[in-house]
């Protein structure tokens, strides 16, 4: 009989499959649609549209919010914009769906056709115009480093120079191991992700950005902010 030591520190667990999430009308009517995006429905959609108004978005700026789900910051964004000014890109279809027929009123869908809105796999965010400003909350702690790097390359690609995109991470100190398990069951090589600081400035490097640490804007999870700033070059 051969024998193998067999070393597991994880609990089996599928990977979520953002892509491949559906709800039923009842799944709906019981808001899955708010739980998939995390809940903290009201103010984690008021945390980003004051924290935006307060870093300078403006309603004739052009916006796009990356990993927009169920449009928790998007229905809010879509008053203070005007008509037509957001946009937004997710990998999953059906929680933009239901974002757009359960959380919108008419007046705001008709402030947003559909055409701002797309689910894409590889963050393609060309619209055809760039953008003055971006977030991606709650996002980067879903993504591989490989993916935040790709996300970073393809949004400088649609910023304008000086524009700036916002993004959160769970962070960890420099000195904490690599290996290290944070409580609430979060790995640097799995979802839930948690990166160091230097981790993400290295995936801006990558592209034109400016990178700048931010820190505490008083998410409820701690999740911290990061500011890329499109360079004019590049
Ligand atoms: C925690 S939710 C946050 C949603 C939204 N930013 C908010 O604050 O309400 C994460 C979102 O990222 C989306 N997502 C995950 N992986 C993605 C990818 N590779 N590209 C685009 N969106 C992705 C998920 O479908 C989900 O809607």
């Amino acid at each position: 009989m051969t024998e193998i030591e067999i070393r597991r520190e994880v609990t089996a667990r599928p990977e979520p499959d953002y892509a491949g999430q559906t709800w039923s009308e009842e799944g709906i009517k019981s808001q899955q649609h708010r739980r998939y995006v995390g809940g903290l429905w009201e103010e984690l959609g008021k945390l980003q549209v004051d924290f935006l108004a307060e870093q300078g978005l403006r309603p004739h700026h052009q916006f796009i919010d990356v990993g927009c789900g169920s449009l928790r910051a998007g229905r809010l964004l879509v008053d203070y914009l005007e008509p037509r000014h957001y946009y937004g890109i997710d990998i999953n279809v059906d929680v933009m769906k239901a974002g757009y027929d359960h959380e919108l009123t008419d007046e705001q869908r008709s402030r947003l056709p559909l055409v701002n809105l797309r689910c894409t796999d590889r963050f393609d965010a060309d619209f055809g115009h760039p953008f003055d400003m971006a977030i991606a909350q709650s996002v980067f702690t879903h993504l591989s480093l490989n993916n935040i790097r790709l996300c970073l390359f393809r949004l400088a690609k649609v910023m304008k120079p000086g524009a700036k995109f916002f993004a959160t991470f769970f962070e960890e100190a420099a000195g904490v191991p690599l290996d290290t398990v944070k409580k609430g069951e979060r790995f640097t090589e799995r979802n839930v992700f948690w990166y160091y600081r230097s981790d993400l400035r290295w995936a801006s490097r990558l592209s034109p950005w400016e990178f700048n640490y931010i820190g505490d804007w008083g998410h409820p999870r701690g999740q911290r902010m990061l500011e890329f700033t499109r360079k004019a070059d590049g």
